[in-house]
């Protein structure tokens, strides 16, 4: 067969999102099946994103509708539980949006929108937690004379061949985010990024005003990995990506070629610390007065630690990217 091979982007899109893809299957147990984003980790990342959606209100006026928009919803958690930790008054004005390729699962909050795009001339926030490492992406590999190739994949098996030379907008993409080669040397490997900053500047374009945040492991142009980060999970495990629709396949982002004109890159220990998520432990003295606020705040000091861990949740990144003709400065008490 001439068409068993096909490149990275092409086979992820159908493993992914093709008939019976990975995440559109119905029935599928969905991403928290699978793997642990911090929306699952702890309540307390609703309640900061919670926080900075009542920053946002602030600095656009308290308006008598504002929009928060989760692109890449999973099965809508963080916006069932951001409704639930607003003020009431705040979540009363907020109109919720899930963008997602997979269906609405059933008994969701009736308040909660579910639809395939965002939607456009809002003002609010726009959240992306894990969303643009599932976008799929090409990915290059040099070959012996040190040429960028794109890489080709065989859907049931996940063998790899080198096919025709990089050119044209991914080749200037990969010169300007991701040079591979500088000495020739052959194997070296970068997922090309370019459709990712595409859907990214979708997304803010359909804001009005407000900030848009994309959350991901990410990596920046000083420091890329020589052989990129293309993987697969499956059930709480990583795996050999094989493209056949029965794991994730997914790879770090270039979140700094994303970046628009006033955007911000923060880890997310930093983001979270701005918006009071902090893992310090309660003082001994509680446990006496009052053992099960201490408790309470033990347990709070521990999920905190594991969002803003460095070696895991805490390295992913923050990219903020204020929106509209005055726009919201970024996160933090001073901030939005
Ligand atoms: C890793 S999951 C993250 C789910 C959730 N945000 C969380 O943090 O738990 C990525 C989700 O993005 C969705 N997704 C990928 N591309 C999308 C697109 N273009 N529009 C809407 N959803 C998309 C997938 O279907 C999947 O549910």
């Amino acid at each position: 067969m001439t068409d068993e091979w096909q490149g990275w982007r092409e086979a992820a899109e159908q493993a992914l999102y093709g008939p019976d893809g990975f995440y559109v299957r119905p029935g599928g147990p969905g991403p928290s099946g699978h793997f642990r984003t911090s929306v699952h980790a702890s309540a307390l990342f609703a309640g900061a994103v919670a926080r900075l959606l009542g920053d946002i209100d602030e600095s656009l006026g308290r308006p008598r509708e504002l929009a928060l928009v989760d692109v890449g919803a999973g099965r809508g958690e963080l916006l069932s539980a951001v409704l639930a930790a607003a003020p009431r008054e705040l979540s009363a004005r907020v109109r919720a949006y899930a963008v997602e390729r997979a269906p609405r699962p059933p008994g969701l909050d009736h308040r909660i929108e579910w639809r395939a795009e965002p939607p456009s001339g809002v003002a609010g926030l726009l959240f992306a937690n894990e969303w643009l490492d599932n976008v799929p992406v090409d990915v290059a590999e040099t070959d012996a004379a040190g040429v960028a190739r794109y890489v080709l994949v065989r859907r049931e098996d996940g063998e790899e061949r080198l096919g025709d030379p990089v050119t044209g907008p991914d080749a200037d993409w990969l010169a300007r985010w991701w040079p591979l080669a500088p000495g020739g040397e052959p194997g070296l490997r970068a997922e090309i990024g370019r459709p990712r900053d595409a859907v990214w500047a979708a997304a803010v374009a359909t804001l009005d005003a407000g900030l848009a945040v994309a959350v991901d492991y990410a990596h920046e142009r000083t420091a890329r990995p020589s052989f990129g980060t293309l993987t697969g999970f499956r059930a709480g495990r990583e795996v050999r990506p094989v493209p056949d629709g029965t794991c994730d396949i997914t790879s770090h982002v270039a979140l700094d070629a994303c970046a628009l004109p006033g955007a911000e890159l923060l880890p997310q220990r930093e983001a979270l610390h701005r918006l009071g998520v902090t893992a310090a432990r309660p003082p001994l003295a509680l446990a006496s007065t009052d053992p099960a606020a201490y408790v309470r705040a033990l347990s709070g000091a521990g999920e905190a630690a594991e969002l803003t861990a460095r070696g895991c949740l805490g390295d992913f990144t923050w990219l903020t990217q204020p929106a509209g003709s005055s726009p919201p400065d970024g996160i933090g008490p001073s901030g939005a």
